[in-house]
């Protein structure tokens, strides 16, 4: 929010409030420990936030979406957008106060994650109502500033490696919410590989943000919030693995096809991917040297053999465990052809907006109820997600 902002700000605040917020009160907040942001759309404000962070503690003071606009979701975006600038600057707790007869704020609220911690009495000057305290917790420990080591360019994909401030122990199929340099959420990546200090992230560029990320430079710096997620179990009892990796799905299934041969877990890895050119030789490499029975796949021809991956899924399924990473299509369908018997782990990719379970944006719904995919998965058991696919 700018100072040129406040004509159309005080506007809504005024169709908003019994006590409407003055000037003066919007320019207080202008600057720290006061930040504001505006819900805009071509030049034209619909809504605003308005919060203040002192130390690790972050206060809501205000919230408005325009009446016209309202019931479209940007009172809930305003909000999640708040939530992850908290965690971007480290912050370990947010709190808001909300008058208790405003029954669809304290549901937004809680939808967000928030929950009642006490009340404020007769808080409001105008009807003498109470107020609730509501509060989130935010995981300030995983946040790290990670500083580029190298940005590796193969074909369409990218390999960046960071070092981390400290070491962290991960399991494969676990992630990270990377900051996007120039863009105001962060994004998930599946961690590629972790060793020491050393953060190893596979991406392609497909949008604004990852495009950003492959064009940062040596030295620079960018915070990441990690390990975020469930991993990928191992196999019980005497079980051989079957990786079926889609396209970027090798990201995530890389590293456990590494930790299960470190293991001595027999592994069939099934790549397929649209062409040759997905398939970097030093990966390749890495995974033959480490005696993986890897078979690629590609649409066009290129290499290896033709068509989809779920066209030459084995027949065999005895003592297998199956883990699968790749398009909703592609899972629906291996999801559909393995027989229920077989334990199959899949690993699912939602839109993020916090990575840590604070905001909603990644809810998964189906017969056994909501699912959040950054906190419950991504890696879930075939039983856990249900109908949740189709
Ligand atoms: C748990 C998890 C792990 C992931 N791991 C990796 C990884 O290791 N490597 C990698 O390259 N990508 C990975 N992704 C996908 C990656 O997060 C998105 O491609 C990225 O956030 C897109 O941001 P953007 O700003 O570049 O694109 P945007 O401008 O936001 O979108 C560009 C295009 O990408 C699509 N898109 C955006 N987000 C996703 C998403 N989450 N899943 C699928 N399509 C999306 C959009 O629909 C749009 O078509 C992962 C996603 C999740 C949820
Ligand atoms: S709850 Fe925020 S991304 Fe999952």
């Amino acid at each position: 929010m700018a100072e040129e902002d406040l004509p159309q700000v005080l506007a809504i605040e005024k169709a908003s409030f019994t006590t409407p917020w003055g000037r003066w009160a919007f320019l207080v907040e202008l600057k720290p420990p006061g930040y504001a942001f505006v819900y805009e759309e071509e030049g034209r404000i619909l809504g605003y936030a308005v919060m203040r962070i002192v130390e690790d503690e972050g206060h809501l003071m205000n919230l408005s979406v325009a009446p016209p606009w309202r019931k479209r979701g940007i009172g809930s975006d305003l909000l999640r957008f708040c939530i992850e600038f908290c965690l971007h600057k480290g912050v370990s707790s947010l709190w808001l106060e909300v008058r208790e007869s405003n029954e669809a704020a304290i549901s937004l609220y809680q939808k967000m994650g928030f929950a009642v911690k006490g009340r404020r009495k007769s808080y409001y000057q105008d009807t003498g109502e109470d107020a609730l305290l509501m509060g989130l917790s935010l995981p300030r420990k995983i946040l790290q500033e990670a500083k580029v080591k190298a940005v590796r360019t193969m074909g369409p994909l990218c390999i960046l490696e960071l070092s981390l401030q400290s070491e962290i122990p991960f399991e494969p199929g676990q992630f990270v919410m990377i900051e996007a340099p120039g863009r105001p959420l962060m994004r998930p990546l599946s961690i590629f590989g972790l060793e020491k200090k050393m953060l190893k992230l596979l991406l392609r560029p497909v949008g604004t943000g990852t495009r950003a990320l492959v064009e940062v430079h040596t030295g620079q710096t960018l915070r990441v919030l990690l390990p975020l997620g469930k991993g990928y179990p191992m196999p019980q009892g005497r079980q051989k693995a079957w990786l079926l990796a889609g396209g970027m799905g090798i990201a995530s299934l890389f590293p456990l096809a590494l930790k299960l041969s470190r293991k001595g877990i027999p592994v069939r890895l099934l790549w397929g991917a649209r062409n040759s050119s997905w398939f970097p030789a030093p990966l390749l490499w890495q995974l033959t040297e480490k005696s993986i029975s890897l078979e690629l796949i590609t649409e066009d021809g290129s290499m290896g053999r033709k068509g989809l991956i779920t066209e030459v899924l084995p027949k065999e399924w005895e003592n297998a465990t199956v883990y699968a990473c790749g398009p909703k299509e592609m899972m629906k369908r291996i999801l559909s052809i393995i027989p229920p018997h077989v334990k199959v782990y899949v690993s699912l990719e939602e839109r993020m907006a916090c990575g840590v379970g604070a905001c909603q944006a990644c809810v998964l719904s189906g017969r056994g109820g909501n699912k959040l995919v950054c906190r419950d998965g991504p890696v879930f058991e075939r039983e856990e997600i249900g109908d949740s696919l189709s």
